[in-house]
């Protein structure tokens, strides 16, 4: 078998042409432009990569993006002054701040002080309890984080609306960012689900049983063709980069594509497959924050 290979970035593409003309309706009812704050600090350079690409499409889509640049030597009281200034400005209805943050800053503190309302990573405590709380999240009414959000779009366009009841999910990876809120979206759609990580003995034996695959551990190729049940979707979260012999060196995700596509039913490519998606799902709870502090929905 070779595995159907899903296009995340056809399907961004088609939820940022939605979202433009969303936002153009919001604008043409009166509503103020919806507003997005991108917070980096230091110059990891995968980081300014990712938060210039969410600045950029927030502008393609009509959203007032920007960028606020810190120093990489900024005290945890310096980044609580600029998310307060970001809370308090109305014109500003969404901002992350882009991790990871140099060892001085207390994390935890910094995305404690984010308003939930502009919470658009859906890392903030509140945030995270009401996805753990909610029977089925609603992506409209509450900020998810965005890569399981769009990992959850692409595993329902692969098997539709109730397609995912009783499905054996096998996450790997217990992030904060990832594994545990994806995890989480599963259980709403009653997967049953399994979480393996670094310390899980014997992963290979969850996940030749897994239905979907969703790997998040950024270990360049971890999961060979040996691990995939024939058949399974297989959703690729890592993005590393790897010697090739080339200056640049080869993207490559935590599956090791040629082996997988030849066992799985669908897999996603890297890149081009949850990248994507990360990005159009940001501006979702863009709009999504913008409409329950704009009211503009009601
Ligand atoms: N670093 C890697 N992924 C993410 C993300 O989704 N949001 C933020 N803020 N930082 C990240």
């Amino acid at each position: 078998m070779t595995a159907f290979i899903i296009d995340g970035k056809a399907r961004a593409a088609g939820w940022r042409l939605a979202l433009k003309d969303e936002v153009a309706a919001r604008l043409a009812r009166g509503a103020p432009r919806p507003g997005l704050r991108v917070v980096i600090v230091g110059d990891h350079p995968p980081s300014r990569a990712y938060v210039r690409i969410k600045a950029r499409v927030a502008d393609e889509l009509g959203i007032d993006g920007g960028i606020v640049e810190l120093p990489t030597t900024i005290t945890t009281d310096e980044l609580l002054a600029v998310v307060e200034g970001l809370n308090a400005d109305p014109a500003v209805h969404a901002m992350l701040v882009q991790l990871p943050l140099p060892p001085q800053v207390d994390v935890p503190r910094v995305l404690e002080a984010i308003d939930p309302a502009k919470d658009v990573d859906g890392f903030h405590p509140v945030n995270v309890g009401r996805l753990t709380n909610a029977t089925r999240p609603d992506p409209a009414a509450l900020l998810i984080p965005c890569t399981p959000l769009g990992c959850l779009d692409l595993l329902l366009a692969v098997h539709g609306e109730d397609g995912l009841a009783g499905k054996r999910a096998v996450v790997l990876g217990r992030s904060n960012i990832v594994g545990k809120p994806l995890a989480t979206l599963l259980l709403s759609r009653d997967c049953t689900v399994a979480i393996a990580h670094s310390r899980t003995a014997d992963p290979e034996r969850l996940t030749v049983e897994a239905d979907l695959l969703i790997a998040a551990i950024g270990r360049p190729e971890l999961v060979r063709g040996s691990w995939i049940k024939p058949g399974a979707t297989v959703i690729d979260v890592g993005v590393s980069r790897v010697a090739d012999g080339t200056e640049r060196g080869r993207l490559v995700g935590d599956v090791a594509f040629e082996e997988a596509r030849a066992v799985a039913g669908t897999i996603t490519p890297v890149p081009g497959g949850v990248g994507p998606m990360t990005v159009a799902m940001l501006m979702r709870n863009t709009l999504a924050a913008h409409a329950l502090q704009t009211g503009i929905l009601a």
